[in-house]
């Protein structure tokens, strides 16, 4: 697939969003947009891989959406749990490692050990890495590796004067992950949602109005072309000064 699309970023971020509205539409429970979203990310995450994309991240569940009703929660983790088993063995095949960030301490500890096993399982991959953020809020992430980074300079440990960006970028969830080069969000919302704040500080956002489980490769391919044509600065002028 590597042919057809001419400039593959090396890390693409995905706010997977509309399952919801996308099962209303038919006239289905919001639990069928669910289970349709899961099937679309097991074909994406295959197509990103074919693609040549370097890191793929997926945004799962928010910190926000533990605020959803009980029970969409119980559907949702045990979609992660079903997505763990089916998958593990063919992502470990495909040379794919699979990193999970967010907080867990608030999930379910079946899905905590499976998504520790998957990341024992997939560690030594040096293929495509697949970042699935569950109960993940940047606001969070940040507020812990400034505590952590603090904690280092009341013990004396490193200087305040001396904390770079750098060390605060590798205190997040994704230390040492290069940055997205690009943000895609599916459903025509047009919104950051507390995802990945610090790390798409220079990212290019691209929104599609189709909801997740209408996300095509055809369609990831169409998004990868438009980023392919847009001129990243990082703040500076164009090459030819304009
Ligand atoms: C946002 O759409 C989507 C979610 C909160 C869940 C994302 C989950 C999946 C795509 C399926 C399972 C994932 C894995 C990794 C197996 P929404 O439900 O908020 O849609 P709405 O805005 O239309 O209500």
């Amino acid at each position: 697939m590597n042919d057809i699309v001419s400039s593959v970023p090396q890390h693409v971020a995905i706010i997977m969003d509309g399952n919801g509205r996308w099962a209303a539409d038919k006239g289905r429970p919001r639990s069928y947009g669910h289970h349709r979203g899961a099937a679309r990310v097991r074909e994406i995450v295959r197509a990103a891989s074919d693609m040549g994309i370097g890191v793929l991240t997926i945004y799962a569940f928010s910190t926000e959406n533990w605020r959803r009703p009980n029970y969409e929660i119980k559907v949702l983790m045990s979609l992660f749990r079903r997505y763990i088993v089916r998958e593990v063995d063919d992502l470990d095949a495909d040379n794919v490692r699979v990193t999970f960030i967010g907080e867990r301490s608030p999930l379910p500890p079946n899905l905590r050990q499976l998504m520790g096993m998957m990341e024992a399982r997939t560690a030594n991959n040096t293929g495509m890495r697949l970042q699935i953020a569950i109960s993940y809020g940047a606001r969070t992430e940040i507020t812990e590796g400034v505590r952590a980074i603090a904690r280092a300079a009341a013990a004396g440990e490193i200087d305040p004067d001396a904390i770079t960006q750098d060390m605060i970028g590798d205190s997040l969830y994704t230390g040492g992950v290069p940055d997205p080069d690009l943000v895609i969000r599916t459903s025509g919302e047009q919104r950051v949602s507390n995802f990945l704040l610090w790390q798409a500080a220079y990212a290019e956002f691209v929104f599609v109005d189709e909801c997740w489980p209408d996300f095509s490769p055809e369609l990831l391919a169409d998004v990868l072309s438009r980023f392919g044509g847009r001129e990243r600065r990082f703040g500076a002028v164009s090459a030819g000064g304009a």
